[in-house]
């Protein structure tokens, strides 16, 4: 299949671009497409066979179920059995359109195939201005996972996704780098307290101030691996982000972190390995290894959270051989943060 890929300014998106992205998915096929979290994979949610195609282009499993993307609330209710709960609303009353996904019960409208076989439908409604334009001239429901191959991080830029599924994919709309560049903070409703299933931007404290009483999946806490608890978002089981190189978490006190890096650091070289790390902006010199990236100030750790997918493919191309990171457990986005940085670290973590 040969891929068709459109430059687009979001603020002014061209008409025709729109036109034959809506086409394509109205036909069954596929077009990736930025949005304010990372880009997504989209196909019609409304259409088994374009669920198919999602996993059969990311190479994912079929039981890992799809989001449901909408850009008009009205288009929530069909999704939904039975009343849409009050405290629902009310968050999609403060982020929606924004980086939030909703669980529900489903009704029939959405096919099994985009469910993953659950009885249940993950619902988002994106803010990015190309994602909002694109899922309207596509019918209203677009199923998106990340635009990735399963197993490799987000994509934040299009490059990315070319990389990824170049030939794969009918079109990839190339709205340039996204704003917050970690996937969507996912809260289930399906049960009396919502549960937060997937830490995102929207961070615990802010849903706690909306909703008053909020819990946490335990599956998703950083001990829930040594205590063998299994997520509740079927993705969030599988492994994920890993760059092919090695890549360890160093914790503890800053001046021993840095210390310990850069021992580490000095006997991989000494056998001649190629060394990374990843580190905050404000300790970039003290570091001695092959590649340093900065991934931000721990001050913004939104930077951070932007920079984190992409360092981790950088490491690919640039033949690193092995990767230590400090550890940012930093107080606005550190949950977000350090859930997917301890997966792709396969949970390898060492005390400085
Ligand atoms: O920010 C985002 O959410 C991005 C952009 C493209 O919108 N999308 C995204 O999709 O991250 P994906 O497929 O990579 O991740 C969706 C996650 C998976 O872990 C999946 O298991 C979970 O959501 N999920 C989807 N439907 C679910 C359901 N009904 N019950 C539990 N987990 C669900
Ligand atoms: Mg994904």
């Amino acid at each position: 299949m040969k891929t068709q890929i459109c430059k687009i300014d979001p603020e002014v998106i061209d008409e025709d671009i729109l036109r034959s992205a809506g086409e394509i998915i109205q036909a069954g096929g596929l077009v990736a497409f930025p949005t304010e979290t990372v880009y997504g994979l989209g196909g019609d949610a409304l259409n088994p066979d374009a669920s198919r195609k999602i996993y059969a282009a990311k190479g994912r499993p079929s039981d890992n179920p799809l989001i449901v993307h909408i850009a008009d609330l009205s288009h929530l209710t069909p999704l939904v059995k039975g009343d849409i709960p009050e405290k629902a609303k009310l968050l999609a009353d403060h982020f929606w359109p924004g980086p939030l996904t909703m669980i529900f019960e489903k009704t029939k409208l959405v096919p099994d195939e985009t469910s993953g076989g659950l009885p249940t439908v993950a619902v988002r409604m994106p803010s990015h201005p190309a994602a909002a334009a694109f899922i309207t001239a596509a019918g209203g429901y677009i199923a998106a996972p990340s635009a990735n191959l399963s197993g490799r991080p987000s994509p934040t830029e299009a490059a990315h996704v070319i990389e990824d599924l170049d030939g794969r994919v009918e079109m990839i709309l190339d709205g340039g780098r996204v704003d917050i560049g970690l996937e969507s903070t996912i809260v289930d409703f399906t049960e009396e307290i919502p549960i937060i299933l997937r830490p995102g931007f929207i961070s615990l404290e802010m849903l706690k101030e909306v909703l008053g009483e909020v819990r946490v999946d335990p599956g998703i806490l950083s001990e829930a691996e040594e205590k063998h608890i299994r997520p509740r978002a079927p993705g969030m089981r599988y492994r994920h982000y890993a760059p092919k190189a090695p890549l360890t978490i160093v914790e503890g006190p800053e001046e021993q972190v840095i210390r310990r890096i850069n021992a580490l650091v000095l006997q991989y070289q000494q056998e001649g390995k190629k060394t990374g790390v990843m580190v905050s902006g404000e300790n970039i010199s003290r570091y001695h290894a092959d590649v340093v990236k900065n991934m931000g100030s721990r001050s913004e750790d939104v930077t951070i959270a932007q920079s984190l997918f992409s360092a981790l493919r950088e490491f690919d191309s640039e033949g690193i051989d092995v990767i230590f990171s400090e550890s940012f457990d930093t107080p606005r986005m550190g949950q977000a943060i350090m859930n997917r940085l301890l997966k792709a670290a396969g949970h390898q973590v060492i005390q400085a």
